[in-house]
């Protein structure tokens, strides 16, 4: 069976699965329970100065839900923790002494001043808790006051405080990065520039997910009133991978040590984190919705995926995809793929030739001989794949690559050997010597 240990910036957990800093890892009575049920690490909730902050009373989530009423996005107005900051210490003690086998790292947001910083760090150390993670996200509440993604967005303050904390603290730093940026290399590379062992990413997005045309009030809606809030959940996966291969591939924080966030659901989701530049996974939503016991199809699914592919620790994962990671100008624009339906799967729904009529190429039948009929014409067809992406049945329509060499119905011309990209393009302006995919 595949080793599923891992080292995080020299914290060591028996399997790359930690909970994120949120309600999952509130309070030593959660945090016990998890580790019953197999999650390798957590980041305890953000912890303020006293006196602690005071949450809403009301509902403090909103939702975007599927056809089939599974949970898709959530989003969110609670604040760091409302217990007391001794409270929290005493608990994170006592739980890494009865729990020395697994990772505990401690969310942290107090005010931008070194005497803050400076004061809360030493408290923490003393809980022998394994590190620390400096909580630059939260989009609302905190924010306002100057702290959470308010210090995330500016790279200068990023940069000054994980200094303050490297000085302080003889424990690894991470940094939570906020996905309300921009270009989320800055504050990484600034993070970078300050020290910080590793970055995670992302926290919430700041979101509205529904308003009440009743009431004409954002959801969730307190006496009348909302705001807007953090959104999480599978919704935000294909923001939180792009953001993380970004850092993964720049040139000034390639190797930078990453902890992947955002919408981590299933192990197929923490691989794909993975192969894009992080080494381990926090988890929020997912535990939110189904419980912490997910995390044991995670341990399977993740140990059967690397015994079949080989792998002999999750190392070998890390950073598989990023070399695969490159920008539009240095795709191969010789690479030509025809849409194919399986008439043997297809239900006749019409959805394919809808679409692809509308808004594509016009190059799906709705009738061939007289009869209804979905056939694609390769004359026509781009190859954009928006058929399979409509196409209600799983491998019905797939897309195929012509060979080089084979002739494309569409342009009357064979398909070429070599790969050309938009930087060599006789339509492109700014043409020059091609330069290789990165
Ligand atoms: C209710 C709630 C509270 C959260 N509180 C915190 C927090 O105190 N500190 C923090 O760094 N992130 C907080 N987060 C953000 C999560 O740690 C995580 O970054 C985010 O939810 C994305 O992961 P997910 O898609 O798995 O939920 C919170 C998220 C939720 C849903
Ligand atoms: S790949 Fe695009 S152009 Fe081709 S059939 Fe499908 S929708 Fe139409
Ligand atoms: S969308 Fe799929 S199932 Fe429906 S007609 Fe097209 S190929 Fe057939």
């Amino acid at each position: 069976m595949a080793d599923l240990r891992s080292n995080f910036v020299g914290i060591k957990s028996p399997n790359p699965f930690w909970l994120a800093s949120a309600p999952p890892t509130d309070k030593a009575y959660n945090v016990i329970r998890a580790f019953e049920a197999g999650w390798g690490g957590v980041v305890w909730k953000t912890l303020g100065e006293n006196p602690p902050v005071v949450n809403v009373n009301g509902p403090r989530y909103g939702a975007i839900w599927g056809a089939d009423r599974r949970l898709l996005g959530l989003n969110n107005i609670e604040l760091i923790t409302d217990r007391d900051l001794y409270t929290n210490l005493r608990e994170i003690k006592q739980v890494k002494r009865d729990w020395p086998d697994r990772a505990i790292v401690v969310s942290l947001m107090v005010p931008c001043e070194e005497e803050s910083w400076k004061n809360i760090l030493p408290l923490v150390e003393e809980t022998e808790a394994d590190g620390i993670e400096l909580n630059f996200g939260c989009p609302h509440g905190m924010s306002e006051r100057g702290m959470g993604s308010a210090v995330g967005q500016v790279p200068e303050y990023v940069e000054m405080v994980v200094r303050w904390c490297k000085q302080y603290t003889r424990m690894p730093v991470i940094t939570k990065l906020t996905p309300n940026i921009a270009d989320v290399r800055k504050p990484a590379r600034a993070a970078h520039a300050g020290g910080t062992d590793a970055v995670s990413l992302i926290n919430t997005i700041n979101s509205i997910t529904a308003v009440n045309i009743d009431t004409f009030a954002p959801e969730p809606t307190i006496d009348g009133k909302g705001t807007h809030g953090g959104y999480c959940g599978p919704a935000v996966k294909p923001i939180a991978l792009n953001m993380v291969a970004e850092i993964a591939r720049d040139a000034q924080t390639r190797g930078l040590p990453i902890s992947g966030i955002g919408g981590v659901t299933t192990w197929r989701d923490a691989v794909e984190f993975m192969a894009l530049g992080a080494g381990n996974v926090q988890v929020c939503t997912a535990a939110m919705t189904y419980g912490f016991h997910i995390v044991q199809e995670m341990i399977t699914g993740l140990s059967n995926y690397m015994d079949e592919k080989g792998f002999a620790s999750v190392d070998e994962i890390v950073g598989r995809a990023v070399p695969n990671v490159t920008d539009w100008q240095y795709l191969n624009l010789n690479y030509v793929t025809k849409a194919k339906i399986n008439q043997d799967l297809c239900i006749s729904c019409g959805r394919c030739h809808i679409a692809c009529e509308d808004t594509s190429h016009q190059a799906i039948t709705k009738e061939v001989d007289g009869k209804r009929m979905f056939m694609v014409m390769d004359d026509e067809c781009v190859g954009c794949n928006l058929c399979v992406n409509v196409c209600p049945v799983d491998d019905c329509i797939t897309m195929e690559p012509l060979p080089a060499g084979a002739l494309d119905e569409r342009t009357g011309e064979r398909v070429p050997e070599h790969y050309a990209n938009w930087t060599t393009h006789p339509n492109n302006p700014a043409a020059k010597v091609s330069e290789p995919a990165e």
